[in-house]
């Protein structure tokens, strides 16, 4: 089948790409020239393993393609996904859909042969009427079938998830869209997921209800881990006893910061927007983003506490900023706010990162990107392990530090406490 990816973002790229390896014609469109130029040359703008590769060997064979031009892309593909950037709106919880409605407008001068028009991209229930709305000279004519098809990728196993998704929902209440779509998705359905066919509407919520669901996970135990440092009970223990009963599951139960990323902060937001709209109260989401903001504050207090509440001059070394490992992504990261304030106390900040400098801290004086483990640990009063990077999971502290009172604080509780304790290491970890 022939394809066209609007936005070469995360989404649009990477089922852009795995889509042309399954053997379709792929034409990847984005408004930036300077980024097709790079993808032209091989070059991926976003750290996911495996990505480049697949990738390369797709433009060599010729199925692979990266343009600006939307309408020749258009114009040449039997289905079109819209992968557009919905970021919330400045000052408000709603998700910002001018750049799906651009999209939308630009369609309607380029389509005289039916074709699927699909969002792919996260929006709001009702964004699907609405592009059809704009498109009803089309869906009148019957040249249009607007479909909702969510993505449930994660960054750093996009590559992974998209081959072997545990479902793949489609949104119409075409019969014609549908089976094509169902051939579209038969060699990644045939591997042990679930094709679900459902409204439109309903596919849209699913998105919205599902990462607001993990983000819940996610806030339940880090608020649970709280409570198990007070009482000398083992949060991980709890973790795995609770994921034992199958209706629980043990995912996304792993205590640590702040969740971050460009999905659930943005998601749980524009759930809420919704709600407003309908004027329907979803509490428990409402609590999870509070909760969610409050574990930045929590933690951030704790490493004051760990230093005694003395952070002036001290170094401190932050292992991994981003949100989570595998992905070069800083959106919502929680270091950020946690480098703020430290630094603003006067604490000297050198951080590495296995996906290197980062920009958000080019302009804070006393914090100091290194590019090897044991340059960042060097001087450090205090090693915060913020993102479970593979490489920091064997460290030598004793030989990385000079100082002889460093302490560490293991936000992914990635070391065992007994160890630490008989290498008599001052070792910090979450709900344990
Ligand atoms: C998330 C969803 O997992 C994907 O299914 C979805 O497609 C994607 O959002 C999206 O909407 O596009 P992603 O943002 O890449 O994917 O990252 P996750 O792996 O879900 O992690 C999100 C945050 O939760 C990270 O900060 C991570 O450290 C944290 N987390 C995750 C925990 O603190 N504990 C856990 O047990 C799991």
């Amino acid at each position: 089948m022939k394809l066209c990816m609007i936005g070469t973002g995360y989404v649009g790229l990477v089922s852009g790409v795995c889509f042309s390896d399954v053997g379709n014609i792929v034409y990847c469109v984005d408004k930036d020239k300077k980024k097709i130029d790079s993808l032209n040359n091989g070059i991926v703008p976003i750290y996911e393993p495996g990505l480049e590769e697949i990738l390369k060997r797709n433009r060599k064979a010729k199925r692979l393609f990266f343009t600006s031009d939307l309408n020749e892309a258009v114009k040449k593909s039997d289905i079109v996904f819209i992968c557009v950037g919905t970021p919330t709106k400045k000052k408000s919880n709603s998700a910002d859909l001018k750049h799906v409605f651009t999209v939308t407008k630009q369609l309607k001068k380029n389509i005289s042969k039916y074709k699927i028009i699909i969002t792919k991209s996260t929006v709001p229930v009702t964004t699907g009427d609405k592009i059809e709305q704009i498109l009803r000279n089309l869906k009148k004519k019957k040249l249009i079938d607007v479909v909702s098809n969510p993505e449930f990728l994660r960054e750093g196993e996009a590559i992974r998830d998209f081959i072997y998704p545990d479902r793949v929902v489609i949104g119409t209440d075409s019969n014609k869209a549908n089976k094509i779509l169902k051939s579209l998705y038969l060699p990644i359905i045939k591997k042990s997921s679930r094709y679900f066919k459902t409204s439109r509407r309903g596919a849209e919520m699913i998105k919205y209800a599902s990462n607001a669901f993990l983000a819940t996970k996610i806030s339940y135990i880090n608020e649970l881990a709280n409570l198990c440092e007070k009482i000398g009970v083992n949060i991980q223990d709890i973790s795995i006893g609770m994921g034992l009963d199958q209706r629980i599951g043990d995912r996304f139960l792993r205590a640590g910061p702040a969740y971050g990323g460009s999905c659930f902060p943005k998601d749980t937001r524009a759930l809420i927007d919704v709600a407003d709209k309908y004027k329907t109260d979803l509490s428990i989401i409402k609590s999870v983003i509070k909760s969610n903001n409050q574990r930045k504050i929590t933690l951030t207090k704790r490493i004051d506490k760990i230093l005694n509440n003395r952070l002036k001059n001290k170094n401190i070394t932050f292992l991994g900023v981003t949100f989570k490992p595998n992905t070069d992504d800083m959106r919502e990261a929680s270091s950020i706010p946690m480098i703020n304030y430290l630094n603003k106390k006067g604490s000297k900040i050198r951080y590495y990162d296995p996906s290197g400098r980062k920009m958000e801290f080019d302009k804070l004086k006393n914090v100091k990107f290194y590019s090897s483990i044991s340059s960042a640990c060097i001087k450090s009063d205090l090693i915060i392990i913020h993102t479970e990077w593979n490489a920091f999971k064997l460290l030598d502290f004793k030989k990385l530090v000079k100082k002889k009172n460093f302490k560490v604080f293991d936000m992914r509780n990635i070391y065992s406490r007994d160890k630490m304790r008989d290498l008599k290491i001052d070792y910090t970890s979450i709900g344990r």
